[in-house]
């Protein structure tokens, strides 16, 4: 698990800024439920190797419970309890804090937030362009573009159609969409056996499909009367409008791991470092239906917080943000004063850092060029007599004097009895 420093801490702020604002910029509300959830649920709604990941546990009362590994099947529980009454479509997102027992490598850990973006109850192909949307928004505001990742799509529906047209029957369908999942870390020679163990007898077939390179020849495959064709065309070209063909590529490889997905499924992998996706998604069209809904199509995308990092590591360290101003004094005597001070400048709105017991002006102002302090202020038995102090901009080394009683509305006394 993780510990988070502050210099963590705040480079997972500045991602987490980066997802609320872009999700508030395409209108999604903000939603969250308990780390723990019902063993149940997860078994019979999260994939099938994250069930094998499954860090669970039995309570006081005998129930049995896990950590989630995921949110998705959470949100389909909510959204069941409340679907009568839920304005559609629902646009949901969360970060949800998750636990997958992983091995480990660069990108993968065993504890990771997740940004969720979900739309449920439309059925347009505007909204797996809307979640993509928002997610490629909060790469660009961390300054991330075309030139790190790209974001691969295909559809499970269009490849059930090509599997169809090659006589493949529907039930080795979900054997070879977890076969062709694994297809990338897997040798070819583990990949056929994988397939022909699920029963598959037209393997050679099906790494045919494999070599199928665009949209056009894909859809030719699945045949293009078919409505997933229809569907995955009009996605490609409305993204196209929507600004986001730099970043969009078709690969029919694309399949996710994860069972519940129905149509469209995307990932995004960046171009540099070769690692795990940075975030993906798709649509769901049976999973309100198998919580105890009513049926209800759903598109979504789950974004960790790891592999981001890892990126933004090597294009873009965040700094710790300092308090704007540091205030210090030389003696006991200029305490009461300088906290006034402090609280006089917190109120009006400055992050203040306020020393906890009295120091010589050498190491005060050392101090505060190293933690990185915008302005810092310190007070000796001089500046308490003519009630003035001179607050320094440690960029510019810049000073200027200023009456306490213009800051401080209610003076007190210079010296502590
Ligand atoms: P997922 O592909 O399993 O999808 O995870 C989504 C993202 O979470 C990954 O692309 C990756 O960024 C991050 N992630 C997952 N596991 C780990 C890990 N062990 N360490 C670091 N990062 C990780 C889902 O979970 C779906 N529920 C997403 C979704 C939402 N689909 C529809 N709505």
């Amino acid at each position: 698990m993780r510990d988070f420093y502050p210099e963590d801490t705040a480079s997972l702020n500045a991602v987490f800024n980066a997802w609320h604002s872009s999700a508030r910029r395409f209108g999604f509300a903000e939603y969250s439920s308990c780390v723990v959830e019902s063993l149940d649920l997860l078994k019979r709604k999260a994939g099938e190797d994250i069930v094998d990941q499954l860090y669970c546990f039995v309570d006081k009362s005998g129930r049995e419970l896990a950590l989630r590994p995921e949110m998705t099947p959470s949100l389909a529980r909510m959204v069941a309890a409340r679907q009568k009454s839920l304005m559609l479509p629902v646009k949901w997102y969360t970060i949800a804090q998750c636990f997958r027992y992983e091995r480990m490598t660069r990108g993968r850990k065993r504890e990771h937030y997740q940004w969720n973006l979900d739309v449920i109850g439309e059925e347009s192909v505007l909204a797996e362009i809307e979640v993509i949307g928002a997610a490629v928004d909060a790469l660009a505001g961390l300054g991330l573009d075309e030139r790190h990742y790209m974001v691969r799509y295909s559809s499970r529906a269009l490849l059930a159609a090509a599997l169809e047209r090659l006589g493949i029957a529907e039930e080795h369908h979900a054997a070879t969409f977890l076969a062709l999942d694994k297809c990338g870390k897997r040798t070819e020679d583990e990949t056929r056996d994988a397939l022909a163990e699920a029963g598959m007898d037209r393997v050679d077939q099906v790494f045919k499909l494999l070599d199928v390179s665009g949209l056009e020849e894909a859809v030719d495959a699945a045949g293009k009367e078919c409505h997933a064709a229809a569907q995955i065309s009009l996605f490609a070209e409305l993204a196209e409008a929507a600004g986001l063909g730099d970043v969009l590529c078709f690969d029919i490889s694309v399949v996710r791991g994860l069972a519940y997905y129905t149509g469209i499924v995307f990932e995004a992998f960046d171009t540099g470092e070769g690692l795990r996706a940075i975030f993906g998604g798709g649509r769901y069209d049976n999973l309100l239906s198998d919580v105890g809904g009513k049926p209800m199509t759903g598109v979504g995308l789950g974004f960790g917080d790891v592999v981001l990092s890892e990126i933004l590591k090597t294009t873009l360290p965040v700094k710790e943000r300092a308090p704007d101003l540091a205030v210090s004094y030389m003696e006991d005597g200029q305490r009461a004063l300088a906290m006034s001070l402090a609280a006089a400048m917190r109120r009006q709105g400055k992050d203040v850092d306020l020393a906890l017991r009295c120091e010589r002006a050498k190491s005060f102002f050392a101090r505060a060029s190293k933690c990185g302090f915008g302005e810092a202020v310190y007070i000796g038995p001089d500046d308490a007599a003519a009630g003035t102090v001179r607050i320094k901009d440690l960029a510019t080394r810049s000073e200027r004097e200023i009456a306490l009683s213009e800051i401080i509305r209610r003076p007190v006394s210079s010296s502590e009895d």
